[in-house]
């Protein structure tokens, strides 16, 4: 029997699904309403996907909870609040919980700053992308590198806890440019960072004038180059990677997204959230429809957005836990995996992999990917998953 006790990690992801404007690199499940939005109308959908969920899996303690999105630094600050009393209602919360906001970085957005601190959220993410006019105006973003400067100052002074993404490998961006930006960005950063390196993803705008060979990124090489050195200077400023694109001083890493990366549950409220349960032995994947307005009125009319329920196989588990936990430094734990699939990884790939210096096992039964092993995440985990 899977025991959850109320030490185990449960999080809440509550996904806001709309923007200002959509930028071109991006596929995350985000829209843009000119007309606006029925704010109301979909606050009372999340209480009752709330409350739905809260049905399926009861009795687990909320140790994070995190506004993701699309923009959800757009919504009413009471909007969060009734959210968060919601989540309250049907849960035990953690009196350390870690509550998570993703805010675009606008001097509009900061002015809410205090009123989502009021509402109980504890740590603001920033979506800085970058410290340069010019690249901010490709990436399509609404802000300069100025106000996303001053929105982190304002952030700085209202919790005790923020975070910022910067995405690099950017088109023309040379070593000296990203080193001189990335140390800017470490003097404005406390205790975490979110470095990303640009994905060029299908369906996006960015993936039409790549490939029409009008927009140039760094080639492998030069990407390498780049995420070395972007280890290199973090390790030394003291914000080492936790995670393959997410760097923090000891004990700061966001215990939300540790929560996916070690296979804990979470619940996904919201248009296109994914959900992770534990029920009767079982873990069972969630994923909700994903167009907010079909969203809101399956939750109107049959109590929830699900559109998915799986039940996975346990090598599906197992696989899973592989490919998340593999992106953490601190790896796997060997014993857990074989007891999810019921068998040890293949000790001869492993034994490749650790000949090519690609992972490594430690002392105490874990196994995690090298930091020149990183580059080739997904290789190792399509090698060990096979
Ligand atoms: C849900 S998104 C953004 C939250 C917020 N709306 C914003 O834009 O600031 C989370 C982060 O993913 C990163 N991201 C999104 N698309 C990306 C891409 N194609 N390549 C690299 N990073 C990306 C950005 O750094 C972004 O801040
Ligand atoms: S990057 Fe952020 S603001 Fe831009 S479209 Fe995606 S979710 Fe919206």
């Amino acid at each position: 029997m899977l025991n959850m006790s109320l030490t185990t990690p449960f999080a809440v992801y509550v996904h806001w699904p709309f923007c200002l404007s959509k930028c071109p690199y991006c596929d995350f499940n985000s829209h843009v309403r000119h007309g606006g939005i029925d704010e109301a109308r979909f606050l009372r959908a999340y209480e009752t996907e709330i409350a739905a969920t809260a049905a399926r899996v009861p009795h687990r303690t909320v140790s994070s909870i995190f506004f993701g999105g699309g923009t959800p630094s757009l919504m009413q600050p009471s909007s969060v609040q009734t959210i968060l009393d919601c989540i309250g209602k049907h849960w035990t919360i953690a009196p350390d919980v870690e509550v998570t906001l993703e805010a675009n970085p606008t001097s509009v957005e900061a002015t809410r700053f205090r009123g989502f601190r009021a509402a109980g959220v504890n740590r603001v993410s920033l979506g800085v992308q970058a410290l340069d006019d010019a690249s901010l105006k490709e990436l399509g973003r609404l802000h300069t590198a100025q106000e996303a400067l001053d929105a982190v100052a304002v952030a700085r002074s209202i919790f005790d806890r923020y975070s910022f993404d910067l995405i690099y490998a950017r088109p023309r961006q040379t070593l000296d440019g990203w080193e001189a930006e990335l140390k800017r960005a470490i003097a404005e950063a406390a205790e975490h960072l979110s470095l990303y390196q640009l994905t060029i993803e299908p369906d996006t705008p960015f993936f039409g004038l790549h490939r029409a060979g009008k927009l140039t990124v760094p080639d492998q090489d030069l990407a390498r180059d780049l995420y070395d050195l972007t280890q290199t200077i973090c390790t030394d400023a003291g914000l080492p990677a936790y995670e393959i694109s997410n760097h923090a001083r000891p004990g700061a890493q966001c215990r939300h997204n540790l929560v996916y990366w070690r296979g804990h549950d979470y619940a996904g409220i919201g248009p296109g959230a994914h959900g992770r349960l534990t029920i009767d032995n079982a873990r069972i994947a969630t994923e909700t429809e994903k167009r907010p307005e079909a969203w809101l009125m399956r939750v109107e009319e049959t109590g929830t957005g699900l559109t998915v329920e799986e039940k996975l196989t346990s090598g599906e588990a197992a696989d899973e836990y592989l490919l998340m936990g593999l992106r953490l430094a601190e790896g796997i734990d060997l014993a857990r995996y074989s007891a999810l699939s019921g068998r040890n990884l293949n000790p001869r790939r492993v034994s490749i992999l650790r000949n090519e210096g690609a992972v490594e096992t430690t002392a105490d039964g874990r196994l995690r990917v090298t930091q020149s092993g990183f580059p080739l995440l997904d290789a190792v985990v399509a090698d060990l998953a096979a």
